[in-house]
C-alpha cells in the first residue's frame, strides 16, 4: 500500500467542489420520495413538460451542500432510455463547479479528454455555462459555472414544490468521495486519464497483495484535486479465491460505473440512528468485528457499544481515524450504494475495514448465488 499527503499532481485549473451528481433512473417521481423520506433531502428544482422540456424530467434535491439530480427520460429517443436499458438506475454525471467552463473544457481536450458536449452558455436569467467530457463506462463529468446565474438551478428549471413529509434530519453535509469500478486491467488507464486531463494527484494505491484476503480481491487508486475537495477512488477486480465484488458489479452494471457515493457527516451516530429510523438498509457487520476494535484502532471518542449497535465501522491511519458505514445496494441491481463517513483526522477510506466488509458483502453476494 502507498499513501502520501504530498501534492503530486499538476493543477491545470481550479475545481471548486462537487457541484452535483446526476442519476439516470426509471421513475424519478417515486425515487425522489425515497431520497426525501430516507436520506432527508429537500425538494429544490424541477424541469419537465411543465417548463418546456419534453424529452425528460429532472428533479433536483438538496441536503445542506449536497445536490442530487434525478433524471428520467419520457421519450424512448432520449439517450437516457438506452443508458437505463443497459445499466439500470445509476450515476450518469459527476459534475464539478469551475470558474471558466470554456477554458476548462479546452484545457481538458488539449490533454486528451474525450468530449461529451461542447461549452454552451445560456444568457436567460444571467449566464449559465456547461460543458462535459466522458470518463469510465457511460459516466461523464460536467463543468458548470453559474456564479452569476440568477435563475433557479439551471435554464428551464422551476422551483420544486412537493407536499411535506415526515422524516428526521440525517445531518448529511457534503459529498466526500465518489468511487468508480472499472474493468480488469483498466485502473491504470483511468488513473492516467485523471492525472493527464485534470492534473489530479494519486495519493493512495492498493495492489493485489494489499486488499486480497481469503475473500475476493480488488485493486484501488485514489485521485484527488489539489484542494482535497475532489477525491475519486477507482477500483478494478483482482484475482481472489472467490469472484471479486468489483466483477459482480461489472456484470450487473454491464460495464464500468459509479460504485458508491460517500457522504460526510459531523455526527455519524445521530446520522445513522436517524437514517435507520427513516428506513435506510445498511450492511450487517459481524459482531466479532467489535471484539478487538479498540486494540486495532486505539482510543476513540465514541462509545463502542453504540457503534456496535448501529454497525458503524472504525479505521485509523497516521493522520487520525474515521467512522463509516455502507448501505445495501439502492436499486434492484446490486450496483450503486452509499457510504456515510465521519472523518476525525483520517485521510483514508477505511482500508482496515476491507476484511470485515468483505465478509459482510460476500454473505449477501452468496445469497444471490454470485460467489
Ligand atoms: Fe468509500
Amino acid at each position: 500500500m502507498y499513501m502520501t499527503d504530498k501534492w503530486e499532481g499538476e493543477e491545470h485549473f481550479n475545481i471548486k467542489r462537487f457541484k452535483y451528481l446526476e442519476f439516470y433512473v426509471g421513475n424519478a417521481k417515486q425515487i425522489v420520495h425515497f431520497y426525501r423520506s430516507t436520506f432527508g433531502f429537500a425538494p429544490y428544482a424541477y424541469c419537465g413538460p411543465e417548463t418546456g422540456v419534453y424529452s425528460h424530467v429532472s428533479y433536483v434535491l438538496k441536503c445542506r451542500k449536497i445536490f442530487f439530480v434525478f433524471t428520467t427520460p419520457i421519450k424512448s429517443s432520449h439517450p437516457a432510455s438506452d443508458w437505463l436499458k443497459k445499466h439500470g438506475d445509476g450515476v450518469r454525471d459527476i459534475a464539478f463547479d469551475v470558474e471558466d467552463v470554456d477554458f476548462v473544457y479546452e484545457s481538458c481536450m488539449k490533454r486528451g479528454a474525450i468530449s461529451n458536449s461542447k461549452p454552451n452558455t445560456s444568457e436567460e436569467d444571467g449566464p449559465f455555462s456547461i460543458a462535459s467530457i466522458k470518463t469510465y463506462g457511460d459516466t461523464i463529468h460536467s463543468f458548470i459555472d453559474n456564479s452569476k446565474y440568477k435563475g433557479i438551478w439551471a435554464p428551464k428549471f422551476k422551483k420544486l414544490i412537493l407536499p411535506e413529509i415526515n422524516t428526521t434530519d440525517s445531518k448529511l453535509v457534503l459529498i466526500d468521495h465518489v468511487v468508480g469500478n472499472v474493468e480488469w486491467d483498466k485502473m491504470d488507464y483511468w488513473r492516467e486519464y485523471y492525472e493527464n486531463v485534470f492534473g489530479f494527484g494519486t495519493f493512495v494505491r492498493f495492489d493485489d497483495g494489499d486488499i486480497s484476503t481469503q475473500y475476493s480481491a480488488l485493486k484501488s487508486v485514489v485521485l484527488r484535486s489539489k484542494n482535497w475537495k475532489i477525491k475519486l477512488p477507482i477500483n478494478e477486480p483482482a484475482k481472489g479465491l472467490k469472484k471479486s465484488q468489483i466483477e459482480e458489479y461489472l456484470d450487473f452494471n454491464e460495464g464500468a460505473g459509479v460504485q458508491h457515493i460517500a457522504i460526510l457527516t459531523d455526527d455519524i451516530i445521530t446520522s445513522i440512528a436517524n437514517l435507520k429510523n427513516n428506513g435506510v438498509d445498511f450492511l450487517d457487520i459481524p459482531d466479532t468485528y467489535y471484539d478487538d476494535l479498540s486494540k486495532r484502532v486505539g482510543g476513540i471518542d465514541e462509545d463502542i457499544k453504540k457503534l456496535k449497535e448501529l454497525n458503524i465501522l472504525v479505521d485509523r491511519d497516521e493522520y487520525g481515524y474515521l467512522l463509516q458505514i455502507f448501505t445495501k445496494p439502492l436499486q434492484d441491481r446490486p450496483t450503486l450504494f452509499i457510504e456515510i463517513i465521519q472523518r476525525k483526522g483520517s485521510k483514508g477510506f477505511g482500508q482496515g475495514n476491507f476484511q470485515a466488509l468483505f465478509e459482510s458483502i460476500e454473505k449477501a453476494q452468496g445469497e444471490r448465488g454470485n460467489l
